[in-house]
């Protein structure tokens, strides 16, 4: 039998009281009840891989797995952002992956009670991609080190959570990191050991791997507007380009693809890119993530 609870008068005094005998008893035992732990995603941002990635990534390891819509919640009856991410928590969620267009405030992040995975804040950070970026690499070459190897990183690296994420890992792993894109796109800060070009001409050669980014349209001042035929002539990848970089170089992209822009299509569909095995190691990887949190790190 249906039931349907449009109204209280759809429920007797007797449903009443059975629904309050319930809820005290599930109260004290909630807990215990429910082994499987809950992954929330909270995507301020639009995104597919990461967010689905880490849907799918829970939904392996037989966790729960739920997804926040901003679009249709009380963020649209002006409710905060902190009292959205409140709630969510006193709902019962274990761990909260989110997206946003600022950078995560970490004081306001540390004090909250559940685990917290940043699925890329603003032009900051991104450290699940970066993990599986790396890890991509890693798997490739059959290494657990990337002592010696060249990367090169092109495009809009100063709006890219992915570079700024990926670049600090890849150093850790002691890879040697060059850039490559126009003066506006390149970080204010420099770092001694990264060096930065601005035209393919200048670029050393040998290259192990090549990094490219999406222009993030969605983050440029009107001086950084650049035609998109204009950068794929300058700074866009081909087969041709990739064989002066290096005959072993490997692609990597963390998508989405502006094909024509960034990169060739053709290119991005050859047996010397990487891109759809990241969306596949983005899975496995985050994965190990969840579970990282999940046993407290
Ligand atoms: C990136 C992002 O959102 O930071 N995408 C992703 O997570 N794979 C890169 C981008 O949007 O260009």
């Amino acid at each position: 039998m249906s039931v349907k609870i449009l109204s209280i008068d759809d429920l007797s005094n007797g449903d009443i009281s059975r629904l309050f005998f319930r809820a005290r008893s599930l109260q004290s035992n909630f807990n215990t009840l429910e082994k499987k732990s809950v992954v929330m995603t909270a995507f301020f941002e639009p995104s597919t891989r990461t967010k689905l990635s880490f849907a799918m990534a829970a939904i392996k390891l037989g966790l729960h797995s739920l997804n926040f819509d901003p679009e249709s919640s009380s963020l649209k009856k002006n409710e905060s952002f902190k009292d959205t991410i409140y709630t969510l928590i006193s709902l019962g969620c274990d761990l909260l992956i989110l997206r946003t267009s600022d950078t995560l405030d970490r004081d306001f992040i540390q004090s909250l009670s559940c685990s917290v995975i940043n699925g890329g804040d603003g032009i900051n950070e991104h450290p699940s991609q970066a993990l599986l970026d790396c890890f991509t690499l890693l798997d490739y070459w059959h290494l657990d080190n990337l002592y010696g190897k060249k990367i090169l990183v092109v495009g809009d690296i100063t709006h890219s959570r992915v570079a700024r994420s990926t670049i600090k890992l890849l150093q850790r792993l002691n890879a040697k990191v060059f850039l490559l894109g126009p003066l506006f796109f390149m970080p204010k800060v420099g770092d001694e050991k990264i060096i930065s070009y601005e035209k393919f001409s200048e670029l050393p050669d040998n290259f192990d791997a090549v990094l490219t980014l999406r222009i993030q349209k969605e983050r440029l001042s009107e001086a950084m507007i650049i035609s998109d035929d204009e950068y794929f002539n300058t700074y866009g990848l081909n087969k041709a380009v990739l064989s002066r970089l290096g005959p072993h170089c490997v692609v990597l992209h963390p998508g989405p693809m502006n094909p024509g822009v960034e990169i060739d299509a053709a290119l991005a569909m050859s047996e010397r890119s990487l891109i759809n095995v990241q969306v596949k190691n983005g899975v496995y990887v985050r994965a190990a993530l969840l579970e990282h949190c999940l046993e407290g790190g």
